[in-house]
């Protein structure tokens, strides 16, 4: 478009002050209602209960825990703002308020867990789809008894395609041939294909396991537990006899011959994408071509006719990588998402997801960046084949994907300061990435340090325990985090990037981008690319906090920024500081306890969807319209987290 007659974007909402309540706080002229909290029941002729009992069968037929990433699914073109199919993450549970009736979980750190608790919480993770609508008054509610109602658990039997599925790495005894699972596990944040599927992200799934035998190189590098599992689900088979597995897999040391007559395998089945059709009944889909590690999320980048699909995906946790996925195939864009018909999606995913390149990120100091290639003929830093650098015969390409983060340790690339969501913007293509925080990241004289007793991370099996800082994640002990951003170079396989705000409170010595008490922000964590015509967008920017200097003023948020030009991307950041930090504004405050997270608005750009997770005591009854706040909390209510849509009173669109 001729940029001369760009009207510029602008945020017209007044920014809110911090808020420390049991309330979710929106801007003046702005209401805003809670929809689909965890344990609303799905089908017809039932309702929630404060004092509810939940029980494994209930659970299973109600919404999940924890609300985490999410999107929205049209049924058709013309009702796509008031009607879809919701889909949305549950990605761990509050054990307190799931067995608050019963005065709290049993045997949480000791002894057995009994059967019926584990199968409950078990049934509390996962993917919920929902059917929402909105009324003639503009309230939303979920439509009870809808064909497309359904619940993913981390028991629910699951398909395994790509590279893995079918290798020696994942026959188990649920499924000797290695083609089957059972169940996603905390499933964080998510992606979309443009053939209109979601994809759950599986990302603190090392947790739920134990192995207390000789680890295996993939799992100490991931971080399974030693001797108990964090819900301690497989104590519930009592002597993890083989004939109770619903239990007994979460304990992965090995006890037979075989590894089809065990559960040696169970971990290597998880910390995948997970594609998931929400028109259809067809069983969920992990897509193991994409790597195997902690995925925060799945974030399709630019999309254009005859290019591959790409996505990004961020290894959340401390020192690890950032991750690219280019599919062989080219988009046709005949593959597009036909809204609301029947029809098999997932071949379409096949197509696209199950054979391409998976890459690793290296930042560089000048500003420029490398796409490392992880397949099993890359040359590592020191020369061997990357097959050969782990231990696998020269083509095995399951086995490098079994040990995505060791190969990428042996590539050489960058550990980051935690990273979280991705966004593109789709226009430009230009890449959006939050660095949550980072408590390892030490001065840039310190040596590294690594784990799992190793003494270099060109080891297999080890990875950093603490790094020093490099150019992307410039800051020592990094508690406020920050944002950078990547444009595609036409080289190949090249980027160039920049920091591009950094989180701070507004008195920090170190506030890099000149952050006000207006707009302060630390652990930035999901992030939206919100897309409003010619070329321009609000990305939206939500927290999960922690730091100390944010926190005693207010409670995590959700802030709205309009990117500047990119012209200008150098590797020399901030991009938004003193002088252009007030189009960085605070929109919203979750309630106490809480992180805000899951973000997307009806095409329409009326209504905003976001998630408050793990709240301390919120929401109070009534969810009607609430101008200005959710309603408050007064006394203390069995908390849950909860969607909640935020409209603007007069109809318009959100934001501008
Ligand atoms: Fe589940 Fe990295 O957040
Ligand atoms: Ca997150
Ligand atoms: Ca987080
Ligand atoms: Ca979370």
């Amino acid at each position: 478009s001729n940029g001369s007659q760009k009207t510029p974007l602008t945020l017209a909402f007044e920014a809110v002050n911090g808020s420390r309540t049991d309330a979710v706080v929106v801007p003046e002229g702005y209401m805003a209602q809670v929809l689909v909290p965890w344990g609303t029941p799905l089908s017809a002729g039932d309702s929630w209960q404060p004092d509810q009992p939940m029980t494994a069968e209930r659970q299973a037929a109600s919404v999940g825990m924890h609300h985490d990433g999410m999107d929205a699914f049209p049924l058709d073109t013309d009702s796509a703002s008031r009607r879809f199919i919701l889909a949305l993450n549950n990605e761990y549970i509050d054990q307190a308020a799931l067995w608050a009736p019963q005065g709290g979980p049993t045997n949480a750190d000791e002894g057995e867990r009994p059967a019926e608790e584990s199968r409950t919480e078990i049934n509390a993770h996962g993917v919920t789809i929902v059917e929402v609508e909105k009324d003639a008054s503009g309230q939303w509610a979920h439509v009870p008894g809808s064909r497309y109602n359904r619940r993913f658990t981390s028991a629910t039997a699951m398909d395994l395609a790509g590279p893995v599925a079918g290798s020696d790495y994942v026959k188990t005894r649920f499924s000797p041939a290695g083609t089957q699972t059972r169940g996603t596990n905390n499933n964080c944040g998510h992606g979309i294909t443009p053939w209109g599927t979601y994809i759950a992200c599986e990302e603190n799934w090392p947790n739920v396991f134990v192995h207390t035998g000789e680890r295996f190189q993939d799992d100490a590098r991931i971080g399974i537990p030693t001797e108990r599992g964090r819900y301690a689900w497989e104590t519930s088979a009592g002597d993890a006899s083989e004939e109770n597995d619903e239990f007994a897999r979460f304990n992965i040391t090995p006890r037979g011959e075989r590894a089809e007559d065990d559960y040696r395998n169970e971990a290597r089945t998880f910390g995948y994408q997970v594609e998931i059709d929400p028109y259809s009944d067809a069983l969920a889909v992990k897509r193991t071509a994409l790597g195997r590690f902690r995925h925060e999320g799945c974030w399709l980048g630019k999309l254009e006719a005859g290019q591959p699909i790409v996505y990004y995906s961020g290894h959340d946790a401390r020192n690890e990588y950032v991750y690219k996925y280019v599919s062989d195939a080219a988009w046709d864009p005949a593959d597009a998402n036909r809204p609301g018909e029947r029809y098999d999606r997932l071949a379409i995913g096949n197509k696209y997801m199950d054979n391409g390149t998976l890459y690793a990120a290296r930042f560089h100091a000048d500003g420029s960046g490398e796409w490392l290639p992880l397949t099993p003929d890359a040359q590592t830093r020191d020369g061997r084949t990357l097959a050969a650098a782990l231990g696998l015969a020269e083509n095995d390409l399951a086995g490098v994907i079994i040990n995505t983060c060791d190969a990428a340790d042996l590539m050489g690339a960058t550990p980051m300061d935690r990273p979280e969501w991705a966004t593109v913007d789709p226009a430009s293509g230009e890449v959006y990435l939050t660095l949550t925080n980072n408590s390892q990241r030490s001065d840039s004289d310190s040596e590294p340090t690594f784990t799992n007793d190793g003494d270099e991370v060109a080891q297999v099996g080890v990875g950093y325990e603490t790094a020093p800082t490099n150019a992307a994640n410039p800051r020592a002990n990094n508690g406020a985090g920050h944002i950078v951003r990547w444009r595609e170079s036409r080289l190949p396989n090249a980027f160039s990037w920049e920091v591009f705000v950094f989180g701070a409170a507004a008195d920090d010595a170190e506030n890099l981008s000149g952050l006000t008490e207006m707009n302060q922000f630390a652990s930035p964590d999901g992030l939206w690319f919100d897309e409003r015509g010619d070329g321009q967008g609000i990305l939206w920017i939500e927290t999960d906090n922690g730091y100390e200097g944010v926190a005693e003023y207010t409670n995590d948020q959700v802030l709205a920024v309009v990117p500047g030009a990119l012209d200008a991307i150098s590797g020399t950041g901030p991009v938004v500081n003193n002088s252009n930090q007030q189009q960085l504004k605070r929109f919203a405050v979750g309630p106490n306890g809480c992180e805000v997270t899951g973000i997307f608005t009806t095409p329409d750009k009326t209504a905003l969807f976001i998630n408050i997770q793990h709240p301390s005591n919120w929401p109070a009854d009534g969810s009607a319209l609430i101008q200005d706040a959710t309603v408050a909390t007064s006394g203390q209510v069995r908390p849950r987290a909860s969607t909640v849509v935020i409209q603007k009173r007069d109809g318009g669109p959100v934001g501008v």
